[in-house]
């Protein structure tokens, strides 16, 4: 096995978004494009001479082959060893978990999450560190400043290693340890949860749905709630990982799971349904006849954690994005928790979490998740919840309306506007973001402005500072605005527009989301100008 250095050249646009690398997945196929990238991560950790790495993904296609050059980069380098899912195959919190009880010095994770995957589709790259959670900005930072000067890579000339079979192979003088993707997981997630008490429930007769999407989950499922839970088979749905996730986008929410939530509305839903995403680290709720969203689930988990055994002791504190609604606040504010308000990506989670400020901590995009690994971790909170169902024995709408008559109700919904031109997109937000300080006290359809501001984040633990993470409009009645661009996509540009409006009138508490936030939606839209500007007249997807 002969080591080879390979000349290149710097590839522009290697920047690291909001969760790692993504790009098409012909773009990652194009020659170095893949090489560069990982060669930047090793020269922006200082190399991986002597390391212990973590290597695992989504399945989606390519994914065995980029985890083949992975490898053989990692052994031309001097890696002492690498630990492989079987297959190649890890879901992000997997993965983190396994990056920690190993105590490795960090891993990479092969994902585009929940974007669609596929020869024409899309596809990622993302380190981890030896916390277990994604690299944090500073690091971003290095590794992009890597692919803007790099030169030449390292890569072993090499058969591939059989990723099928459990166990050790050797490539050069590096291990490839290959390991069973869902023991260690399951292994914690029994630790965390009463698994006695979810299986007495499902013995009931309690039915649960959850949908795979083709995607990460389904064998971590099916082994955690059908083989060791006891529900039925056939309760875990589309659980077989393939390469393009059945032609869909393995995200959950109620447009891409409509499935889901055609079920749960007719007259054959089950007492509890899921969906996670492509990579496993996201979350859908549902009951019968009802959708939790993710800002109220992050807030009836914050309320009710105790109940499981991992969280007896109550929580540290509590974290939620500055989009995110700010229902778990409720929650922080009547049980005296400290809250942190953090930019939208999980990275700003870690510092919190390894400092031990926070236990539990969620976003409105679908993440919620705990100081158990350092990544959010869709099957943690379906787990969660039916601890939570377990011990309560209520129904997840009646758990929800206890919840909205203790704490008052935060209605809200994201609208994104997707595929507009980056520059028609970066100006309406630069046109807004100058209007700003003369927002405080105007009345726009009938609501007083109170505070107009673009948020900053200082991180309390190491004290970096992170600039320009949204514009935010907040009203004298508690309503709220939030205006981003996402940091996750692959074409054009994505607005978001995130609209919450808070009341605790018992008249209102069951006001349809729409309904509740019609007011809202017609502020912003004469504040952005969004329909003048981008000829828009509706979002393309509300969740
Ligand atoms: C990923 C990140 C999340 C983030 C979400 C949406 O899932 O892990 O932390 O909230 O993307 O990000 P975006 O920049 O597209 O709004
Ligand atoms: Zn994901």
């Amino acid at each position: 096995m002969q080591k080879r250095t390979i000349q290149t050249r710097p590839i522009e646009g290697q920047k690291p978004g909001t969760s790692g690398l993504r790009k098409k997945t012909r773009t990652f196929m194009a020659p170095h494009y893949l090489e560069n990238f990982v060669q930047a991560i090793w020269n922006a950790i200082g190399g991986v001479q002597g390391k212990t790495l973590v290597l695992g993904g989504d399945g989606r296609y390519f994914n065995d082959r980029a985890a083949q050059v992975i490898l053989r980069m990692a052994a031309a380098s001097g890696a002492a060893k690498v630990i492989v899912g079987q297959g190649a195959l890890l879901s992000t919190p997997a993965a983190s978990n396994l990056i920690r009880q190993r105590r490795t010095d960090g891993g990479i994770i092969l994902s585009a999450s929940h974007n669609p995957g596929g020869l024409g589709e899309d596809f990622g790259v993302k380190f981890n560190c030896a916390n277990g959670g994604p690299a944090p900005e500073d690091l971003t930072a290095r590794i992009f400043d890597e692919t803007q000067r790099l030169q030449c890579y390292d890569i072993l000339e090499a058969q591939d290693v059989d990723l099928s079979r459990l166990g050790a192979a050797r490539l050069g003088g590096m291990v490839v340890e290959i390991v069973d993707p869902v023991a260690d997981y399951a292994s914690l997630m029994a630790r965390l949860f009463d698994f006695e008490a979810i299986r007495a429930l499902i013995a009931s007769g309690f039915t649960i749905r959850f949908d795979a999407m083709h995607a990460v989950t389904g064998p971590y499922a099916v082994a955690i709630l059908q083989d060791m839970l006891g529900a039925p088979e056939g309760s875990v749905v589309n659980a077989v990982p393939s390469p393009d996730f059945g032609g869909g986008h393995p995200d959950p929410n109620p447009i891409w799971a409509k499935d889901l939530v055609d079920l749960v509305m007719g007259p054959d839903a089950p007492d509890f349904a899921a969906a996670s995403d492509g990579d496993g680290d996201r979350n859908m709720i549902l009951g019968r006849g009802i959708v939790v969203t993710p800002s109220d689930s992050l807030a009836v988990l914050a309320a009710n954690a105790h109940l499981a055994p991992g969280y007896a002791r109550g929580l540290a504190g509590v974290a939620r994005s500055m989009p995110t609604s700010r229902a778990v606040d409720r929650v922080a504010a009547a049980r005296g928790l400290a809250l942190y308000e953090t930019p939208t990506g999980w990275k700003f989670f870690g510092n919190l979490l390894d400092a031990g400020r926070v236990t539990l901590c969620g976003e409105e995009s679908a993440g919620t998740g705990s100081d158990h690994v350092r990544e959010k971790d869709g099957l943690w909170a379906v787990l969660l919840w039916l601890n939570i169902l377990a011990a309560t024995r209520l129904s997840v709408a009646d758990t929800l309306r206890g919840h909205w008559q203790e704490f008052g109700r935060n209605h809200y919904a994201r609208h994104d506007y997707e595929a507009l031109d980056a520059g028609l997109a970066g100006a309406m937000l630069d046109d807004l973001r100058a209007r700003l300080p003369d927002l405080p006290g105007q009345v726009v359809t009938g609501r007083r402005i109170a505070m107009a501001d673009e948020f900053s984040y200082a991180d309390p633990v190491d004290g970096s500072r992170s600039e320009r993470q949204g514009l935010r409009i907040g009203f004298e009645d508690g309503a709220r605005i939030v205006c981003r661009l996402s940091g996750t996509g692959t074409e054009g540009a994505t607005l978001r527009v995130y609209l919450e409006d808070f009341t605790d009138d018992p008249a209102r508490l069951e006001l349809p989301v729409g309904a509740a936030l019609a007011g809202v939606i017609a502020a912003a839209d004469e504040i952005i100008g969004l329909r003048a500007r981008t000829g828009r007249t509706a979002p393309d997807v509300v969740t």
